[in-house]
């Protein structure tokens, strides 16, 4: 029997994804995540086999250049989101709801919520906070709106929690966050994301949940993992953290790529005759240019 409940082009769908918890035991079988923010690195990640594109609210810092994730607005969030669309055709698209979207009460919450499904074209939604989201969380899920959690470290609680710290290290503290992620498949979620916990714990509470456990610093047990694409990349400009490995050095490429054209133009390299026009010749059609097929 197919162990994948899809709608038979291989899209991934939260119905799929809910069935890989049971399988992930088996790391070929760990739902792989990455955060995308435009059409092309969306496209390149779900040709690359990523399976759940996360629009994270990461991109206040990664790419727009604020100090946390707080300034980010729905509106900027809402266009990058339709961009990462238009990039996906395999890959689960979550959008994250930016901080103070889903802060001031749940009908507001649900609208900006329907906004990210409508105009966004996310397939899910993604909301920071444990036990307090409980009723938010049931309620999108009542409005046909699969939610992602997201506990341990939240970094739209940077100012309360006075920094971004691992979380869930006390016995307390670990007690607490088992509970936050209860309280998130309670409500209705169809998966939750582990930011910065121990993996003893992050182990612990996949082995309790029914729902997948994403990890972001969580160690090897999660169901899947998730990175922020910048960090990936080494285009993060700022330091990174502990649990975020650089696959490249996409940074120095680009820089390299730059300083080169720079060269080239004040030596009179470029362009060259072959990258010009010349009068007098019949015009060719040309192909659309920056238009991708
Ligand atoms: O915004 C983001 O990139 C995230 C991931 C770190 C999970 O929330």
């Amino acid at each position: 029997m197919s162990v994948v409940a899809n709608t038979g082009n291989g899209k991934i769908t939260v119905p799929e994804l809910l069935q890989r918890k049971s399988l992930a035991a088996d790391s070929s079988k760990k739902i792989i995540s990455l955060t995308a923010y435009d059409y092309p690195t969306a496209r390149l990640a779900d040709e690359a086999g990523v399976e759940v594109i996360l629009v994270g609210d990461s991109l206040a810092m990664v790419v727009l250049g604020h100090e946390s994730t707080l300034p980010v607005t729905v509106e900027e969030m809402l266009h990058h989101t339709r961009a990462v669309r238009r990039g996906t055709r395999r890959a689960l698209v979550v959008a994250d709801m930016p901080y103070g979207s889903y802060h001031a009460g749940i009908d507001e919450s649900v609208r900006n919520a329907v906004r990210f499904v409508k105009e966004g074209g996310a397939e899910a939604v993604k909301v920071e906070g444990g036990e307090r989201r409980l009723e938010l969380i049931a309620r999108l899920t009542e409005a046909e709106i699969p939610v992602m959690g997201h506990v341990g470290l939240t970094p739209q609680s940077v100012n309360a929690l006075g920094g971004y710290r691992v979380q869930g290290k006390t016995t307390d503290a670990a007690e607490r966050l088992l509970r936050d992620a209860r309280a998130v498949e309670a409500a209705g979620a169809f998966a939750v994301v582990l930011e910065a916990v121990p993996r003893e714990l992050a182990a612990q509470i996949t082995r309790d949940l029914r729902i997948p456990t994403i990890g972001i610093g969580a160690g090897p047990d999660c169901d899947g993992q998730i990175l922020v694409l910048h960090d990936l990349l080494g285009l993060t400009l700022s330091s990174t953290p502990k649990f975020a490995r650089q696959y490249a050095n996409v940074g120095e490429v680009i820089s390299k790529a730059m300083r080169e054209y720079c060269e080239d133009v004040r030596s009179g390299g470029f362009p060259s005759d072959a990258e010009s026009y010349h009068s007098g010749q019949p015009a060719k059609p040309q192909k659309p240019v920056h238009v991708a097929c």
